[in-house]
């Protein structure tokens, strides 16, 4: 068969390599990974030298991992029956069962990828993807390094891609980093946080910063304040084991809510290069004001979903859901209001917001800008008049609205707000994507702008911990308390409303 992959046209393809994926069984790597590779192999980036290794406990020959792995391009990746780029790659495939813990496994690794390098001409460029439970993070990596499978001396690169999460806390996180800076180089390390890899996520830098007339209205003198929430219709689904010891706040915000918070709020960077692009990123979460116990209770709201409806359906309370304890302290639900100690920002408060069970899911960024300063409008009084309110609507129904002041049509003069909407499909089609591709494809042409370097995952933890410290020290008391399918607890409404302000409704 001819090779499929070729120069594509959307860029150059990655450099040659073979990528290793522990954890090859695993949810991650059938439902997101193997379908992102399908679509680079589609879209003609994958490199032509190119081979996988799946690592995994499951005892199952490379026949069988091929064939189950041509089944998962169907159901997740959406590929036909007949498939030349799963051909392709099901060609590529190679499998190793075994114990991450167990030191043989990476001496048959080390032969493995000896051979498939000349097999396939890789140029001994290799990249790890750490698709496990994350107590096997720092054990591969020292088994790795141990083996001298990340050692570059050779000129050609290694790299590991880390999954999230990055630690439980700051102390987890910070003893992670030093664990694996003793074999790797900051630059060999990829912590992926999956948010980055979505389009209108990475739009949010081109928005602010190709476009002339938003950028010098972008701070505290034009904008009141910024609210971001990620809500989830879901529930906790099959991984209450894992959510019922990290929880909401752990689990979204030192992650994806403060890359959305950096993104909007970082400064322009001096070019595109990953460092620059980071450099600024970090500033923002330095500048994050960091809640004083005292502050915690008001400024921090936490929220445990009920039983309630989803759908019309009913649907459980998060403590009768499979694998979470039946007396769970586990927050469902967190709203925060954070500052950023800096010029552009200060008095500018950031609310935040993100839970499961919500009334819909919706992931957003709404920028509320100051109020018209004076009444002109004599039918329309000043506190009446809506201000202008900037939505990037993240998912689902990507893409942007401005809301503006309109004359309602009449004799005498009255103001009705209307929105501009921009949206992603009405002039750019839809893609299948998981949001891996670009990850995946950057790991490959060695661009680290989309990942997250030591200091910025230290520094997001600094800003949740004061918060966990606070609500590990006085348990809630009223859990639960908000019905699922609704928009959270009261409590969080209230924090807005104190303000003067209230949630913007999608
Ligand atoms: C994950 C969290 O990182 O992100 C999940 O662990 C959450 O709890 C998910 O549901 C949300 O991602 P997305 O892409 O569906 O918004």
């Amino acid at each position: 068969m001819e090779n499929p992959t070729t120069i594509g046209e959307q860029g150059r393809s990655g450099d040659p390599c073979i990528l290793v994926i522990f954890g090859a069984s695993g949810d991650l790597t059938k439902r997101k990974l193997l379908p992102a590779l399908y679509n680079l192999a589609r879209k003609k980036l994958l490199p032509a030298n190119f081979a996988l290794i799946g690592i995994a406990l499951d005892t199952i020959g490379e026949e069988a991992f091929r064939a189950r792995v041509q089944e998962d391009l169907r159901q997740f990746g959406g590929a036909p029956e007949t498939c030349e780029f799963c051909d392709w790659l099901v060609q590529r495939l190679y499998y190793l069962a075994g114990d991450f813990r167990d030191t043989n496994v990476y001496t048959q690794l080390g032969a493995l990828l000896t051979s498939l390098d000349e097999k396939h001409d890789t140029h001994g460029k290799y990249f790890y993807y750490l698709a496990t439970l994350p107590q096997f993070f720092a054990e591969i990596i020292k088994q790795l390094g141990a083996a001298r499978l990340t050692d570059e001396s050779n000129g050609e690169w290694r790299r590991v891609v880390i999954e999230k999460p990055f630690g439980n806390d700051l102390e987890s996180a910070c003893a992670l980093n030093h664990e694996i800076r003793q074999v790797l180089a900051e630059r060999q390390i990829y912590r992926i946080d999956h948010y980055l890899g979505k389009e209108t996520v990475q739009n949010i830098l081109v928005f602010r910063f190709s476009n002339g007339i938003f950028e010098p209205i972008w701070n505290r003198r034009y904008i009141d304040h910024v609210q971001i929430t990620v809500a989830e219709s879901l529930g906790v689904e099959q991984r209450g084991g894992y959510y019922d010891h990290a929880g909401a706040l752990r689990d979204m915000v030192p992650n994806h809510i403060l890359q959305l918070v950096t993104l909007t709020a970082m400064e322009p960077p001096i070019s595109f290069q990953a460092d620059a692009v980071r450099d600024e990123q970090s500033k923002i979460l330095h500048a994050i004001q960091h809640l004083a116990p005292e502050d915690v209770l008001s400024r921090a709201v936490r929220g445990q979903y009920g039983e309630g409806q989803e759908d019309g359906s009913p649907v459980p309370a998060y403590n009768a859901e499979p694998k979470v304890s039946r007396d769970s302290h586990t927050e469902t639900f967190v709203a925060l209001k954070l500052s950023i100690d800096n010029w552009r920002w200060a008095d500018v408060p950031f609310y935040i917001r993100t839970g499961k069970r919500l009334a819909k899911r919706a992931t957003e960024v709404a920028i509320q800008f100051r109020r018209a300063p004076f009444v002109l409008f004599r039918e329309t009084p000043v506190d009446h008049l809506t201000p202008n309110l900037l939505v990037l609507h993240i998912q689902p129904d990507e893409g942007i609205s401005l809301r503006f002041g309109a004359k309602i049509p009449g004799p005498i003069v009255r103001v009705g707000s209307v929105d501009m909407d921009f949206q992603y499909t009405d002039y750019f089609g839809s893609e299948a994507s998981t949001g891996y591709e670009r990850l995946l494809y950057d790991c490959m042409v060695g661009d680290a702008t989309l990942f997250q370097r030591a200091d910025m995952v230290e520094a997001g933890w600094s800003v949740v911990q004061p918060i966990l410290d606070v609500w590990k020290a006085l348990p809630p008391r009223n859990f639960p308390n908000y019905t699922a399918g609704s928009w959270g607890p009261k409590e969080a409404d209230d924090l807005v409303r104190r303000d003067g302000r209230t949630w913007h409704q999608s």
